[in-house]
């Protein structure tokens, strides 16, 4: 089982920004927790993060027919992109949506998502945690 967790736009940023929402573990240490849980479950796991929507949408569209399953936090993208809709849209691999944040608990413009319709679920508000629960989440149907 092959797995990637793709994030977007300012996620580079965690740790720092916002650390009452996000927390203050760094992008780099969440990923490092999401590896040791992949290495314990005999799931391979690669990363990417990118600030650019098209940069998202080519690393989206190189899923297809090479992963089993991807995690996403798209970050703001998610409220807005139809771009980013229709890549995942392209391809066979199956989406989970992640947010660290409980985007319902938030500003009006977080409560909608656009690419919810083309995800297999939606993971939100248990911080750095909500990816270790995608994992579980892609494992259930993966192992299907
Ligand atoms: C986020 C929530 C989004 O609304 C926001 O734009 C982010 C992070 C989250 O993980 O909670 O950048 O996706």
């Amino acid at each position: 089982m092959k797995i990637i967790v793709i994030n977007g736009p300012n996620l580079n940023m965690t740790g720092i920004r916002e650390q009452s929402v996000y927390g203050t573990c760094t992008l780099a240490d969440i990923n490092k927790k999401i590896a040791d849980k992949c290495e314990k479950d005999g799931i391979e796991c690669d990363f990417f993060q990118s600030n650019c929507e098209g940069a998202l949408i080519d690393r989206i569209h190189s899923c297809h027919k090479n992963y089993d399953g991807a995690i996403l936090n798209a970050g703001a993208y998610t409220h807005y992109s139809y771009a980013i809709h229709d890549a995942i849209h392209s391809v066979d691999t199956p989406f989970i949506e992640v947010h660290m944040s409980n985007v319902h608990a938030r500003e009006e413009f977080r409560h909608k998502s656009v690419i919810s319709p083309v995800c297999k679920g939606v993971i939100a508000g248990f911080g750095h945690n909500s990816y270790l629960l995608a994992v579980e989440a892609l494992k259930g149907i993966i192992e299907k």
